[in-house]
C-alpha cells in the first residue's frame, strides 16, 4: 500500500466550496492514475464557521489543520460584513488566525501566463508575453497583526500598528533569494522607504541577507513606482519579496497580467504544515452560479503536490492538463473574450471534471 496523504479541505465562503470541490476531483484523479493514496476530510472556516459555531476557526478546525499533510482552503468573507463594520467576529479572522497559529509566514504566488491565455487579459499581449514571477509574501507580520489597533473609547479614531522585526524579514528575504538561485537570480524587494520606518528596516535587513546571495542581483523598488511598473514591463520582475499588505495588494494586480483573478494559485509555508489556497476571495457577486474560474485552486492544489508531498511528476501532470484544457479552447466565463465560440465557455463543474480528465488521459498516454 502506497503511504497515504492526508489532505485537510476548508471549503468557506461564497465560491470557496466550488472550487475546492473541482480541485478535489483533480487530487482523485491525480491518486487514481499515480497509484497515490490520498484521503480527504472537511473543515469549517469563516463565515460558514461562524454561523454553524460562533467562530471563524472553530478549535476543531485548527486541530485537523495541525494534523493534516497539508491543507487546501478556498476563500473566507460574506457581504453580510461588510453592511456592518462594527461586527466583532468577522470570517476573515479565522484565515488570519490560521496563518499565525501554523506560523505560515511565507506565501509564495507564482505569476505565470499560459501562453494561451495572451488575449485574455485586459492588457496587451506584447506586454504581458513571458510574465513568469513569483511573489514572496510576509504572511504573519506587519500592520496586520501590529499592536495597539483598535478604535478609542470615544469611537472618533481608529488605529493599526505596522511593525517588523530583523528577523522576521531576514526568514522570507532568504527564502527569496534561495529561489532567485533557481531562476533568474534577480530579487525586486518592494518597500516604501521613502516614509516609512518599518520599510527601512526591512530595506536594510535585504541588503544584509543579499550580501550572502553575491551571484543573486538585488533591487529596491518602492511600492507606487513597482504597481506601475508591474504593468509598464512585467518581464523585469523574477522574484519578489514584500511585506504582507503591501503581497497582497500587488499580487491582485499581477493576477490580471495572466487574464483572470481566477488563475493566481498560492502556497503558504514556514513551517511543518503547508496551506495551499488561491489568491482571490469569495467572489460573492458569481457565487452559486457556477460561474467560478477552479483553475486557481486546481494549480493551488499542484502546488501541495510538490512542495508538501515532494511528487513532482503528479504537479506537473496537473499543470499541464491545465494547459491542455486550455489549449483545447476552454475557457470559464472570467477567461473568455468576444471571440470565444459561446460552446467552449464552461462552468466551474465542467471546467473541473475536463481538468480531471486531462490529468487521466496525460498519464495514459505517458505510460
Ligand atoms: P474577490 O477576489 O472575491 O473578487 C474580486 C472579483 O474577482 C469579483 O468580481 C469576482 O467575481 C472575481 N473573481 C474572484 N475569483 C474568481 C474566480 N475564481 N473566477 C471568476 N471570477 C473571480 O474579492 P472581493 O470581492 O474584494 O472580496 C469578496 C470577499 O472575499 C470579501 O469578504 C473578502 O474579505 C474575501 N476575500 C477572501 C480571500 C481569501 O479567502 N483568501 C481573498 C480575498 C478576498
Ligand atoms: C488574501 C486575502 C486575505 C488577506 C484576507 C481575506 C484576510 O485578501 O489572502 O489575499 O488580506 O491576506
Ligand atoms: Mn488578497
Amino acid at each position: 500500500m502506497p503511504t497515504n496523504r492526508h489532505i485537510v479541505l476548508l471549503p468557506g465562503d461564497g465560491i470557496g466550496p466550488e472550487v475546492v470541490a473541482e480541485a478535489r476531483k483533480v487530487l482523485e484523479a491525480v491518486a487514481a492514475t499515480f497509484d497515490r493514496s490520498l484521503s480527504f476530510e472537511e473543515q469549517l472556516i469563516g463565515h460558514a464557521a461562524i454561523a454553524a459555531t460562533g467562530d471563524p476557526l472553530p478549535e476543531a478546525t485548527l486541530e485537523a489543520c495541525r494534523r493534516a499533510d497539508a491543507i487546501l482552503l478556498g476563500a473566507v468573507g460574506h457581504p453580510r460584513y461588510e453592511a456592518d463594520p462594527t461586527l466583532p467576529v468577522r470570517p476573515e479572522q479565522g484565515l488570519l488566525r490560521l496563518r499565525k497559529a501554523l506560523a505560515l509566514f511565507a506565501n509564495l504566488r507564482p505569476v505565470r501566463l499560459f501562453d494561451e491565455l495572451l488575449d485574455a487579459s485586459t492588457l496587451k499581449p506584447e506586454v504581458i508575453r513571458g510574465t513568469d514571477i513569483l511573489f514572496f509574501r510576509e504572511l504573519t507580520g506587519g500592520i496586520y497583526f501590529g499592536e495597539p489597533r483598535g478604535r478609542d473609547e470615544a469611537d472618533t479614531r481608529a488605529r493599526d500598528t505596522m511593525t517588523y522585526s530583523r528577523e522576521e524579514v531576514r526568514r522570507i528575504a532568504r527564502m527569496a533569494f534561495e529561489a532567485a538561485g533557481r531562476r533568474r537570480r534577480v530579487v525586486h524587494s518592494i518597500d516604501k522607504a521613502n516614509v516609512l520606518e518599518t520599510s527601512r528596516l526591512w530595506r536594510e535587513t535585504v541588503e544584509e541577507v543579499a550580501r550572502a546571495y553575491p551571484d543573486v542581483a538585488l533591487h529596491h523598488m518602492y511600492v507606487d513606482n513597482a504597481a506601475m511598473q508591474l504593468i509598464r514591463n512585467p518581464r523585469q520582475f523574477d522574484v519578489v519579496v514584500t511585506g504582507n499588505l503591501f503581497g497582497d495588494i500587488l499580487t491582485d494586480e499581477a493576477a490580471q497580467l495572466t487574464g483572470s483573478l481566477g488563475m493566481l494559485p498560492s502556497a503558504s509555508t514556514g513551517a511543518k504544515v503547508g496551506l495551499y489556497e488561491p489568491v482571490h476571495g469569495s467572489a460573492p457577486d458569481i457565487a452559486g452560479t457556477d460561474r467560478a474560474n477552479p483553475l486557481a485552486t486546481i494549480l493551488s492544489a499542484a502546488l501541495m503536490l510538490e512542495q508538501s508531498f515532494g511528487w513532482t511528476e503528479e504537479a506537473e501532470a496537473v499543470v499541464a492538463a491545465v494547459s491542455q484544457f486550455l489549449a483545447d479552447g476552454w475557457r470559464t466565463p472570467d477567461l473568455a473574450s468576444e471571440d470565444t465560440p459561446s460552446g467552449k465557455i464552461v462552468g466551474t463543474r465542467r471546467a473541473g471534471t475536463l481538468v480531471a480528465d486531462a490529468v487521466r488521459q496525460m498519464v495514459m498516454g505517458h505510460a
